[in-house]
């Protein structure tokens, strides 16, 4: 069994209201904190190697450190909780079951950053979720952790929730920011970066949730113990959310040394494959990053078991490798069609894309047509080579990593599944029966590919 730093009292019963979750030494990190100079709790961030566990690993202490601070200019904190990656339900678990541990960590974090007004931006399907967190905020208020002068400490800070409409790319931090501030979601071009220009042009650090929950166990053990669980610069516990053909989805916290082999198979997380199937492919990270075939996902291309952790999930690159992404562990078994996947994959790409650069607005749609013209028997084997170019040319080249996002699956499926789009092409009539009637699969349309 592994350490538990966030999910350890979440089955707590009472746990999402105040009175229990102080009882369960709740606010602890915010009465040490408030003692510390704000440099100090950035420091013990630093020390702990936690990296941001929205997606992208990058180091939160030193996002903390690069925050502008002009004279008279206030800053903000908001707390990325869009969570609509496929595959991603961590956040939703976290801010659902234990509310003030999200608050805890945004006082704290609030603090540190000198934020009086802090935001939550909240996708618009977790309603009843938003719901939580505003009571939550009113009972925090009440009794005293949130509002002016907290415990007499000369600090104030407000927290906000925030209501999303619905958009995936509103989880790209300038587009959240963006619909913050009352606009559509656009994400905007870098620099000038949000710790410099961020919600109304005032220096802003943008965090995911995980990682605000994170800064508690930190400030309250220390930075130096929370860096000793896990391995390399994967410190800390990370949480997972695993689905598809396995024995038990659910929302699972790990320490980062287990193997991907342990996490699939054993009882205490997925419970091996549903239906007693093979396993097939997965991925590990949310819906974009690259799938892998199942002897790439148990050991890297070097022979080493595969560990459920950043440098593990990447070893071996694009080629051999995939990501810890945001910890969406997508299992596919045996009779899983990876071209019907990736074309749904890539479906939804395209109807996320916010159409600002050609590349990205263009190329998924073009990408989705062939996928499904694939799938549905009626493809040619010169259409695997050009979705390949179009994945290569929407790479890199766009104003966000949506672009990236879309493009990479497309290529990981080529890379490791290309005889299974050669066998659609190879035989369109069984292609056709075999995706006939199936529930929720989007009707042919007549789409011509060049
Ligand atoms: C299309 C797109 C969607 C994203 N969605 C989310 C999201 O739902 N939640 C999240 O925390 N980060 C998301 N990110 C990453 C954010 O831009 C940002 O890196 C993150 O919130 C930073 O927090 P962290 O440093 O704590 O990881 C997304 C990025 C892209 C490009
Ligand atoms: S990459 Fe796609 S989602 Fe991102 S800004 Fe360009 S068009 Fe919009």
């Amino acid at each position: 069994m592994g350490k538990k730093l966030l999910l350890e009292k979440a089955e707590v019963p009472g746990i999402k209201g105040y009175e229990v979750y102080r009882r369960e030494g709740g606010y602890r990190s915010v009465e040490k904190a408030l003692k510390m100079a704000e440099a100090e709790v950035v420091e013990e961030v630093k020390k702990s190697g936690l990296r941001g566990r929205g997606g992208a690993g990058f180091p939160t202490g030193l996002k903390w450190s690069f925050i502008a601070k002009p004279e008279g200019v206030p800053r903000h904190l908001v707390v990325n909780a869009d969570e609509s990656e496929p595959g991603t339900f961590k956040d939703r678990y976290l801010m659902e079951f234990i509310p003030h541990l999200l608050l805890e960590g945004m006082i704290v974090s609030s603090y540190a950053l000198g934020s009086n007004d802090s935001y939550i931006y909240i996708r618009g399907e977790y309603d009843w979720i938003a719901d939580i967190l505003q009571e939550a905020i009113e009972e925090a208020k009440q009794n005293g952790w949130l509002g002016n002068n907290i415990l007499g400490s000369n600090f104030s800070c407000n927290i906000y929730v925030h209501r999303g409409a619905g958009a995936y790319i509103c989880g790209e931090e300038t587009a959240l920011i963006e619909s913050l501030e009352g606009k559509r979601g656009n994400p905007r071009i870098k620099p000038p970066f949000p710790a410099v220009k961020g919600v109304w042009d005032r220096p802003t650090v943008v965090n995911n949730v995980e990682t605000i929950a994170a800064v508690v166990p930190i400030i309250n053990d220390g930075g130096e113990e929370y860096s000793k669980i896990g391995v390399g610069k994967s410190t800390g516990t990370k949480l997972i959310s695993a689905c598809g053909n396995i024995n038990k989805p659910g929302v699972y916290e790990i320490d980062m040394t287990i193997s991907v082999e342990e996490f699939i198979y054993s009882d205490e997380w997925c419970g091996g494959i549903a239906n007693g199937k093979k396993l097939k492919a997965c991925i590990p990270g949310g819906s974009s990053v690259p799938i892998l075939p199942a002897n790439l996902l148990l050991t890297t291309a070097k022979g080493e078991k595969r560990l459920m952790n950043y440098e593990s999930l990447s070893d071996g690159g694009f080629a051999t490798g995939s990501m810890m992404g945001s910890g969406g562990f997508i299992v596919l078994d045996e009779d899983q069609c990876v071209v019907k996947h990736t074309y749904t994959l890539a479906r939804f790409y395209r109807h996320e894309s916010c159409g600002q650069c050609s590349p990205c607005r263009e190329g998924t749609g073009w990408m989705e047509k062939i996928l499904l013209n694939i799938e549905k028997g009626r493809g040619k084997m010169s259409d695997i080579d050009l979705l390949w170019d179009i994945q290569r040319k929407i790479e890199g080249n766009t104003i966000c990593p949506l672009g990236d996002a879309a493009a990479w699956p497309v290529a990981a499926a080529i890379r490791h599944f290309r005889d299974e789009f050669e066998w659609h092409v190879l035989n369109p009539e069984e292609s056709q029966r075999r995706n006939y009637g199936l529930a929720g699969y989007a009707e042919p349309l007549a789409i011509a590919t060049v």
